[in-house]
């Protein structure tokens, strides 16, 4: 993919930042060549000043036609692991790094395919500029691809997961799996581990987030 392609989306982003405007220009960006095969832009769900954002990696297939992040079946692992925390979906702020569904057609099917790090890049403004209107207090980044994106490094899961970290504006970063990643364990001796092992990262940054003060 030429760099071309890929202008990056802040030119697309509204003067008004507030999560409405953001919302309601999210449809135009052109950032890179994503918005191209996708059905639509999914952006978030949730509301300002919520203290626990989820940034997942970027819509699946049932996101992309549904318009909404984590319906699909990596939305149903997360709904069940976040009852699990006793945390009600209603009270966090949900979106992903990549806000257009990165896929390869093979026949009639989608295959998913990871967001390259020139599209994390591309689609960092959407998130950061959601950053800066939520004001979550803990941000969980549900994979790699999340963690990237709101650590502006490479991250691995194995090593640094789990424990709430500072980023940027003294806001805590935890970082954990990926639901999809956990999925794929689901007839694995490992499961229940992994799982346990989610449910607890989820409750440290809910826990984290009802303790600690808003950021600036
Ligand atoms: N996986 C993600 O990372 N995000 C979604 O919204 C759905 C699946
Ligand atoms: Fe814009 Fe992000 Fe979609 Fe690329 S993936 S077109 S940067 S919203």
């Amino acid at each position: 993919m030429a760099d071309e392609e890929r202008p990056g989306a802040e030119q697309y982003l509204p003067g008004e930042r507030d999560l409405e405007s953001l919302r309601a220009a999210a449809p135009g960006c052109r950032g890179c060549e994503l918005y191209r095969d996708a059905t639509q832009v999914v952006f978030s769900a949730g509301r300002a000043g919520t203290p626990l954002m989820l940034v997942g990696e970027q819509p699946g297939d049932r996101e992309d036609v549904e318009g909404a992040p984590f319906v699909g079946p990596a939305g149903r692992i997360l709904d069940q692991a976040l009852a699990d925390a006793g945390i009600d979906r209603g009270d966090v702020y949900v979106t992903n790094a990549v806000k257009h569904f990165r896929f390869r057609q093979q026949g009639k099917r989608r295959i998913h395919e990871k967001p390259a790090v020139g599209n994390i890049v591309a689609c960092h403004p959407w998130l950061e500029a959601e950053l800066a209107a939520v004001r979550p207090r803990v941000v969980v980044c549900l994979g790699a691809t999340a963690g990237r994106s709101v650590l502006g490094r490479p991250v691995r899961i194995g090593q640094e997961r789990g424990h709430v970290q500072e980023g940027s504006d003294g806001r805590g970063v935890l970082i954990t799996t990926h639901p999809s990643a956990l999925l794929r364990l689901r007839d694995d001796p490992g499961w229940d581990a992994a799982y346990d092992a989610f449910v607890s990262d989820l409750s440290a940054a809910a826990r984290a987030a009802e303790s600690a003060s808003t950021p600036g």
